[in-house]
C-alpha cells in the first residue's frame, strides 16, 4: 500500500485515493483496539511529539493512545508548560524539538497556517491537529470513517453541518472532505455565523435549521466557539438553543435513519439537547472511538509503518 504524503495538513492536500487508503487502514487499526492486548510493534523505535498550544481532550488523548498502541514513544508538550511562556518563538521551539529527532510532530495551534509553516521550515513530518479556524483534517477523516461505517457509503449522502460555521475548522475540513467523497453538504446557522463566500467550498447555505434537517442523512452539530468570538453573534444562549439548537422536537423534521454527530466538546442544552446527544440517533461516541483508529492509521502511514512492517 503506497502513501506518498509526508505531512497531513488539510483535506485539500489529500486525494480521494489517499482518503480511501487512510479509511481502509483505520478499519484494520480498529481491530487492534478490540484485542485483549491492544498493542503491535509496528512503530517501535519511532518518536511522536504532541505539541498542543490549545486545549484538547479527544485529539490529544487519541493521538497519544494511537502512538502507544503502535509502540511508538510519544510525549506531550503544551504551550503553557513550554519555554514559549519565557518568550521563545514558536519556530525556535519547533526547531529545538526537531533537534531531538522526532519522526513526527502533531501540532494544534490557535493561529491558522502554523502547521503549514512548520512543514515548510522543518524536515520532520507535521500532522495538523487543528489550526485556528482553518483546518482539522484528522477530525474530518474520523467523521468520514464513522459515516462510512454506519451508512456503508459516503457518496450521494446529504450532510448538514449546523451551527457556528464561521469559527469552525471542523466545518471547513468536513466541507472539503465530504464533497471530495461525493456527498452533498449544506451549511446552516445564523447569518452572523456563516461567512460570506463559504459556498466556494462546494456547499450550499441555508439559515433555516429545519430546512437543513429535512433532507439530511447525517447532521453534524457544531459547538458555539465563544473563545473565538470577538463580539456577541447571538442575543442569548437560550434564544440560540431555541432557534438553532438540535432538540427532540426538531428531529420530527428528520429522516427516520438520520445520524447525529458532534466533534465535541458539547455545550449541552445550547447547540444540542442532552436527550439528542445521548439519544438513539447519536453516534458521537463512535466518532471518538474511530478517532483512535484514524490517528493510528495516519501515524502508521506517515511515520513509517508502510515502509517498515505490516500492522498485523
Ligand atoms: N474534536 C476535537 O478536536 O476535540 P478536542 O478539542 O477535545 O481535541
Amino acid at each position: 500500500m503506497q502513501f506518498a504524503q509526508k505531512h497531513i495538513l488539510d483535506m485539500e492536500s489529500l486525494s480521494v485515493e489517499e482518503i480511501h487508503t487512510i479509511l481502509a487502514t483505520a478499519k484494520r487499526m480498529k481491530e487492534i483496539s478490540k484485542r485483549p492486548v491492544k498493542k503491535v510493534p509496528t512503530l517501535r523505535g519511532k518518536t511522536v511529539v504532541l505539541f498542543f498550544y490549545e486545549p484538547s481532550t479527544r485529539t490529544r488523548t487519541s493521538f497519544d493512545i494511537a502512538a502507544k498502541r503502535l509502540s511508538a514513544d510519544s510525549l506531550t508538550l503544551s504551550g503553557s508548560s513550554s519555554s514559549m511562556v519565557k518568550g521563545e518563538t514558536l519556530l525556535d521551539t519547533a526547531r529545538n524539538l526537531e533537534a531531538m529527532s522526532p519522526d513526527a510532530v502533531v501540532i494544534r495551534h490557535s493561529s491558522a497556517g502554523v502547521p503549514h509553516m512548520l512543514a515548510k521550515m522543518l524536515n520532520t513530518s507535521i500532522i495538523n491537529a487543528g489550526d485556528g479556524m482553518h483546518a482539522h483534517p484528522t477530525q474530518s477523516l474520523l467523521d468520514l470513517m464513522t459515516v462510512n461505517e454506519k451508512k456503508g457509503k459516503i457518496s450521494g449522502l446529504n450532510i448538514a453541518i449546523i451551527g457556528d460555521i464561521s469559527h469552525s475548522r471542523v466545518a471547513r475540513s468536513n466541507c472539503v472532505g465530504f464533497k471530495k467523497m461525493g456527498a452533498h453538504v449544506v451549511l446552516a446557522g445564523p447569518p452572523t455565523m456563516i461567512p460570506k463566500g463559504i459556498e466556494s467550498l462546494g456547499a450550499s447555505v441555508t439559515y433555516s435549521v429545519e430546512e437543513a434537517i429535512r433532507d439530511a442523512d447525517v447532521i453534524i452539530m457544531l459547538r458555539i466557539q465563544k473563545e473565538r468570538q470577538r463580539r456577541f453573534l447571538f442575543p442569548s444562549e437560550r434564544e440560540y438553543a431555541t432557534i438553532y439548537g438540535l432538540t427532540k422536537n426538531k428531529l420530527k423534521y428528520a429522516k427516520k435513519d438520520v445520524l447525529i454527530m458532534h466533534p465535541g466538546p458539547i455545550n449541552r442544552g445550547v447547540e444540542i439537547s442532552p436527550e439528542v446527544a445521548d439519544g438513539p440517533y447519536s453516534i458521537i461516541l463512535d466518532q471518538v472511538t474511530n478517532g483512535v483508529a484514524v490517528r493510528m492509521a495516519i501515524l502508521y502511514l506517515i511515520v513509517g509503518g508502510v515502509r517498515d512492517a505490516d500492522a498485523d
